[in-house]
């Protein structure tokens, strides 16, 4: 009978996903009031976007199908584009095959005469790694003790050898933000004596009014101040890889002339349509804030500490090495963010649709509440 079933047993009949199985066990579960497990794995690991590409995207692409035979782009078109919404000239922009192009190249050009790059810890590898490879010393300054970024402690890091500082806001793997009218103040005083870099990967997603970009400075002429905008989000174009560096349009110049791809029609073409489409754009942001409120809501049921999210994704404490709750959790068809050491026993989980957050919802709390 299906209303005798457990929970346990509606959760584990689920794991077998194929056929006839499959449509009893879905039947069994919403019988008793559960989510069905997908058949198929859900991707909480990668900060995706779970609806992308935008429809206008998929139709650009198309478009653009029959013009793969050519060499470049629509780099000109995309870059005025971006130009006009954030009001800058278009040689304030550099396109690059993901942001992480640039974040590459950025490390790249700050490791030319070695010495040091700043950033703080944890936070997104590629610039730093990038970088360390290349001959610079890496200054890795832990988080606060509210897990936020220490812009005092980051200050104090500079070196006299420091070419670059590096700050992610919203960060990552903990979504915390950095107070605009603090980070203004430290971008303009350390700009001086090196290259600010700021990663706003997740910017669209913050709705915070403590948060602001860094745009207003390279829009306002200062030098030293790099900031890097991805369509791989909110835009949902991870495959295509696009991404943006915003600059001086000398700093634009070095890094357009060291970076070593270039654009192809389609993902110039995908982009182009993606940010002409604010529609989509609301819609990923409202979805991301339904799955959120989903699992924040887990935090608070099991009383886990977590980091309020100003992004697509969210980093709370489960008291479990990461590694095995990866592991049980891939089990049951979820895969979850990698470890982000010193955090071993903090779990990175990305906004997925919401009937898959309450799919992990009741798998994590089968399997560790
Ligand atoms: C903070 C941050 N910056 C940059 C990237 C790189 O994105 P992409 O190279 O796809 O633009 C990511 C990807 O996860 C990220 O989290």
């Amino acid at each position: 009978m299906p209303n005798k079933i457990t929970r346990r047993q509606a959760l584990l009949s689920g794991a077998s996903a194929v056929g006839a199985a499959l449509l009893s066990s879905r039947t069994f579960a919403q019988d008793a009031g559960m989510e069905p497990r997908p058949d198929y794995l859900i991707r909480a690991g990668t900060n995706e976007n779970p609806y992308g590409p935008s429809r206008l995207a998929l139709q650009a692409i198309n478009g653009a199908m029959h013009l793969t035979n050519r060499y470049g782009g629509i780099d000109d078109q995309l870059r005025a584009r971006l130009a006009d919404l954030e009001q800058l000239s278009p040689d304030h922009i550099v396109v690059g095959t993901g942001s992480g192009e640039i974040l590459r190249t950025a490390g790249m050009i700050a490791s030319m005469d070695k010495g040091s790059v700043v950033c703080a810890d944890p936070t997104y590898h590629d610039l730093v790694n990038y970088a360390e490879r290349a001959g610079s010393k890496i200054i890795r300054v832990p988080v606060d003790d509210r897990l936020r970024i220490d812009l005092d402690a980051i200050a104090s890091a500079i070196r006299r050898d420091t070419t670059c500082v590096y700050l992610v806001n919203p960060n990552n793997p903990i979504p915390s933000i950095i107070a605009k009218d603090a980070l203004r103040d430290f971008v303009l005083e350390v700009s001086k004596k090196c290259m600010v870099f700021i990663d706003e990967a997740y910017y669209e997603y913050v709705e915070d009014p403590a948060y602001a970009s860094m745009m207003e400075l390279v829009r306002n002429g200062h030098k030293n101040v790099i900031v890097a905008r991805t369509a791989s989000k909110i835009h949902g174009l991870a495959g295509l890889r696009t991404g943006f560096g915003y600059a001086h349009p000398d700093h634009i110049r070095l890094i357009d002339e060291k970076k070593t791809s270039r654009q192809n029609i389609l993902s110039t073409s995908a982009a182009y349509a993606s940010y002409g489409d604010v529609e989509f754009q609301n819609f990923t942001r409202r979805k991301a804030k339904e799955s959120m409120a989903i699992v924040e809501k887990m935090f608070e049921d099991l009383q886990l500490r977590y980091v309020r999210s100003h992004a697509n994704f969210t980093f709370f404490e489960t008291g479990i090495d990461v590694r095995e709750l990866n592991a049980r959790l891939r089990e049951h068809g979820i895969h979850s963010g990698r470890p982000f050491p010193p955090f071993l026993k903090w779990s990175r989980i990305s906004m997925a649709k919401p009937h898959e957050m309450r799919y992990y919802v009741q798998t994590y709390k089968e399997l560790f509440g």
